[in-house]
């Protein structure tokens, strides 16, 4: 697929999306959207990518939401079919097996802030403001940002933010869990590649393994998200790259993983 609307880029083992709407404060109308699905779908597939950074364009937005110009004149069926084809993408990037890292250059609101939430990880820079301001548009969060934003941060703070529409800042966003760390805007990107980096040397795998655990068994009852533990644990046994991790540390050497 050819991209108009993000930036796509495989450097080594890492692949960087970068929202690029910078004249609506890269806001996600649908055709956005189905490129970040094309894009998942490319990470997904290529064997070479270990790690995926979301990040936007500029040092002012990540996502600002969706975009409000193409609400107009939109149907219900057709809002429907946009806010489905948002549910669509961020499972392919809750089930891809790689770690996703957004790195939130600026302000992530609405469709930016679930999103991210759909990442495994946010790093955010000091700029950066958090928000789900649906509410002030008479609308409520449309992909999962009622349901992640609850599991993120409790469901009390979520109420709040989702009711009142108010924005908050990245150390606010890091104090309730919801931002991993926050940098200077400046170092944003070097760590988040920096952690990147570190992400892609680590086991393929149990990388896999450990998503899939956290992910699926997050809604199951303890005793049956523990047997799906058990799985998940029970079958990095069978791999190359655990012989390698034991003989590494057992010989005093840093493990080569090669996803087998
Ligand atoms: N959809 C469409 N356009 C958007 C947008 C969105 N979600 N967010 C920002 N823009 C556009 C603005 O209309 C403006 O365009 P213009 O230059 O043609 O007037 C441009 O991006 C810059 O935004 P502006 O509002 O001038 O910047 P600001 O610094 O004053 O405010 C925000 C920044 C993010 C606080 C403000 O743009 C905003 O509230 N955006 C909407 C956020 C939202 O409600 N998202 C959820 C949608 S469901």
């Amino acid at each position: 697929m050819e991209y108009k609307n993000i930036m796509f880029g495989v450097e080594g083992s890492i692949a960087t999306v970068t929202f690029n709407r910078p004249e609506v404060l890269n806001a996600l109308n649908e055709e956005t959207m189905q490129e970040l699905g094309s894009a998942m779908s490319e990470c997904k597939q290529d064997g070479t990518v270990r790690v995926v950074i979301l990040t936007g364009i500029g040092d002012k937005a990540f996502i600002a939401g969706a975009d409000i110009n193409e609400f107009v004149g939109k149907s219900p069926a057709m809002i429907m079919g946009f806010a489905e084809l948002g549910h669509n993408v961020v499972r392919i990037m809750e089930t891809m097996g790689k770690p996703i890292v957004a790195a939130v250059n600026g302000y992530a609101l609405g469709g930016g802030l679930e999103i991210s939430m759909a990442c495994d990880m946010r790093f955010a820079s000091d700029k950066a403001r958090f928000g789900q301001p649906e509410i002030l548009l008479g609308l409520i969060p449309g992909m999962g940002g009622t349901q992640r934003l609850s599991r993120l941060v409790g469901i009390g703070l979520a109420r709040e933010l989702i009711m009142s529409g108010e924005q908050i800042p990245a150390q606010r966003a890091y104090e309730i869990g919801l931002v991993n760390r926050v940098f200077p805007a400046e170092q944003l990107m070097e760590e988040t590649k920096k952690f990147a980096q570190r992400l892609a040397g680590l086991p393929p795998f149990a990388l896999r393994m450990a998503k899939h655990a956290i992910n699926y068994g997050y809604d199951l009852a303890l005793e049956n998200a523990n047997s799906l533990e058990l799985q998940c644990f029970s079958q990095c046994w069978s791999t190359e790259d655990l012989k390698e991790g034991v003989a590494a540390f057992l010989e005093k050497r840093k493990g080569t993983f090669t996803g087998k």
